[in-house]
């Protein structure tokens, strides 16, 4: 849809820098939609929280300035992100808005303007903005009935289990009154550092930064395992606040105290936006001391009853904003440029630095990303540089301080694979460089890793520390022999670390993995181009391991999602000696090589159908929608073709509606759809 749209309007402009600004919004669109992918259903963010939020804002402004090009499903209009199966759902009794975004004191000011040409008279609460995620803790009569994550902003996850483990969260509030409360819950550096300490010990995959190690604890179904990870929980609003006869946010933070809630001690009142600016200064040197990560300041208007008239946009409240911190940066003197091997053979130049503190951890290494970026840089061996921490694991070399150069060695690429020692190949359409040995090493070792990995085959106990371990010891080569390891129990035993009970836990664990989702596997085979979100939009499509290793790049090419880059990619990938052999073997191990949506027990309207949803519905959320249809073997797509069955009609259907009657596709309305689902 959105390809379509806006290949007509390009023509109807007819101008190159219209079609450029329609390149550059569907470029920010697809960049964030990954992102938000990432972001909020994997809980593993590639793109830092900067660069995700300069796009958002980039994508903001164009679609201000270019309405007409704005898509139908622009990532612009969603509150958040997707909501993962695990948990049951709550329904949040107000949405969970979000705050927009201001970085830098010019784009502050305009913020206070905007808000003086609607109220006057009023002051400022500022608070810092903690880096964790939002939840919603639901109190009666004074005790904890329901917490929830944020979700999709209207409805989250009931995580109460894990919330009622956060030592900070009282059970009873100090008065017996029922009030919903808002807060973020984090990790404080400490515990994210013992955490990932933990996590190296075994092998497993550290968490990049504390947000998302509160994320991914508090998604565990485990609520033990998130007692000991040591969570922590500021609260800072409360839903109807007039009904406690409060008038501004500093008393809602003082009443939120008053009942026992934790809240966070750095909090000021100001006069105008001079004095936040002041403040602000302030708290981006405070910061620095903090046991927990903050990403900016909150400026909320302090005054409640003036909110209704500033108002609201569908996403955020006009009467706050977040200033965001720029990514902290720190000095230090690089001493070698070392490269590493990832599992498609690139490889990546490394700088080692020398021990730095920045952004709440010691920071030894940061990434260079290939041969033209430090060409770009003009970095040599020896230098001060200044790198940058912006939230992720991976921090960056951000410039040079050519100033303190003395003593430098000049860059220089090498030419042989450091694993293998094979000659290296530049690839012609870009900036990296490859070693194309299939028996190296490090390629080896990292694609099992990468098959074992969490959004892969999920094998817990199989983490980059025992992959290597086995490699060295010849037990496993290829991905295949993971599945061989159960003939090799007692030499397991025999090594280091070993031991029969986690020998034995490791063998379950690879028996267990057999019967993952197909996508998972798909995934896990480390094709070019082939993410986790790829790996399930081809196998919802090529439902067995068979079809789609057959599959040909003109048949991939009709599916909407798939461009010509992946589509080369699982052609050539399948049509490998190597793939073949794999695939072989898969299947005299037993793995699972067909995909299920899900499994219907019954037949039903719905079954194999294809459905669209279009406008809103009376008695069901999209979501509820989605997975009653879903459950009843359908398959939900948000675009109307030659290959839908229904599009489900609600009030006020977008072109969806349009496109159906075009196509002659059956309409079906609320009603009847509800009488089609009520037997089942
Ligand atoms: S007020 C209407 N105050 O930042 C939303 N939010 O992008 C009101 N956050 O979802 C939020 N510290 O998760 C508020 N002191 C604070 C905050 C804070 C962190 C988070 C929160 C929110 C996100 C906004």
């Amino acid at each position: 849809m959105i390809k379509e749209n806006k290949i007509i309007l390009w023509y109807n402009n007819n101008g190159d820098f219209m079609n450029e600004i329609a390149k550059r919004m569907h470029e920010l669109e697809k960049l964030i939609k990954q992102a938000n992918y990432e972001y909020h259903t994997l809980d593993k963010p590639v793109i830092s929280d900067y660069l995700y939020d300069q796009y958002l804002n980039e994508l903001i402004r164009l679609e201000e300035q270019y309405p007409n090009l704005k898509s139908i499903d622009s990532p612009t209009m969603k509150i958040g992100g997707v909501i993962l199966e695990k948990f049951n759902k709550i329904e949040h009794q107000t949405p969970m808005m979000s705050l927009s975004n201001v970085f830098n004191f010019e784009e502050l000011k305009q913020f206070d303007l905007r808000i003086r040409k609607e109220v006057e008279d009023f002051n400022y609460d500022l608070e810092l903005k903690i880096d964790g995620l939002a939840i919603s803790l639901v109190y009666e009569n004074g005790i904890l009935q329901t917490a929830a994550t944020r979700g999709d902003g209207l409805v989250g996850e009931d995580v109460t289990f894990n919330v009622k483990t956060i030592k900070s969260v009282p059970l009873k509030l100090n008065e017996p009154i029922s009030v919903v409360v808002r807060g973020e819950v984090f990790m404080p550096y400490k515990s994210f550092e013992s955490l990932n300490k933990r996590r190296t010990a075994v092998g497993e995959e550290v968490f990049s930064n504390p947000r998302n190690a509160a994320a991914g604890t508090i998604r565990q179904l485990d609520s033990s395992i998130v007692a000991k990870r040591n969570l922590d929980l500021f609260s800072y609003t409360i839903v109807e606040p007039e009904k406690y006869n409060l008038k501004t946010q500093s008393e809602v933070l003082a009443y939120l105290k008053k009942l026992g809630l934790k809240i966070n001690p750095f909090s000021d009142v100001v006069e105008n936006i001079e004095q936040a600016i002041e403040k602000i200064k302030k708290y981006d040197e405070l910061r620095k001391t903090l046991s927990y990560d903050t990403d900016g300041v909150v400026i909320k208007v302090d005054n409640l009853d003036l909110y209704e008239k500033i108002g609201y946009t569908t996403r955020h409240p006009k009467w706050a904003t977040a200033y965001k911190f720029a990514p902290e940066e720190a000095l230090t003197k690089l001493k070698e440029i070392t490269f590493q091997v990832g599992r498609t053979g690139m490889i990546t130049p490394v700088a080692e630095l020398d021990p730095v503190f920045v952004s709440g951890s010691v920071v030894r290494r940061a990434t260079l990303h290939n041969e033209d970026f430090i060409k770009a840089l003009d970095v040599q061996i020896g230098d001060y540089v200044i790198i940058r921490k912006a939230g992720e694991i991976i921090p960056e070399v951000v410039r040079v301080e050519f100033e303190k150069r003395v003593n430098t060695t000049p860059f220089s690429m090498i030419e042989n694979c450091p694993s293998c020692g094979q000659k290296i190949y530049r690839d012609l359409s870009g900036a990296d460089w490859y070693c194309l040995n299939p028996l190296c090493p490090a390629q080896r070792v990292n694609k099992i890793i990468h098959f074992a990995s969490r959004d892969a085959m999920n094998i817990d106990s199989l983490g980059e520390k025992v992959v290597k371990q086995l490699y060295e010891h010849g037990l496993l080569k290829e991905i295949s022999d993971v599945y061989r390891l159960k003939d090799y129990r007692e030499q397991l035993i025999q090594l280091e670390r070993m031991g029969e009970k986690s020998v034995d836990n490791l063998l379950n664990a690879i028996e267990e993995s057999k019967s993952r989702s197909l996508d998972r596997l798909v995934f896990g085979l480390g094709i070019r181009h082939v993410g986790a979100k790829v790996a399930k939009i081809l196998v919802s499509h090529y439902p067995t391991l068979e079809l789609l290793s057959d599959a040909k790049k003109e048949d991939l090419l009709n599916i909407f999602e798939i461009g010509e880059a992946i589509a080369t990619s699982v052609e050539v990938f399948f049509s490998s000696e190597y793939a073949n052999l794999l695939v072989a073997q898969f299947k005299e191990f037993g793995l699972n090589l067909s995909y299920q949506q899900r499994v219907v027990e019954k037949q039903s309207l719905f079954r194999d159908k294809v459905v669209v949803l279009t406008g809103k519905l009376e008695n069901f959320t999209r979501n509820e929608a989605k997975e009653i249809i879903e459950s009843l073997g359908g398959k939900i797509t948000s675009r109307v073709s030659g290959n839908t069955d229904y599009v489900l009609v609600g009030s006020e259907p977008g072109s969806k509606y349009d496109e159906a009657q075009r196509l002659a596709v059956q309409i079906i309305s609320e009603q009847e759809f509800m009488e089609m689902i009520k037997d089942d």
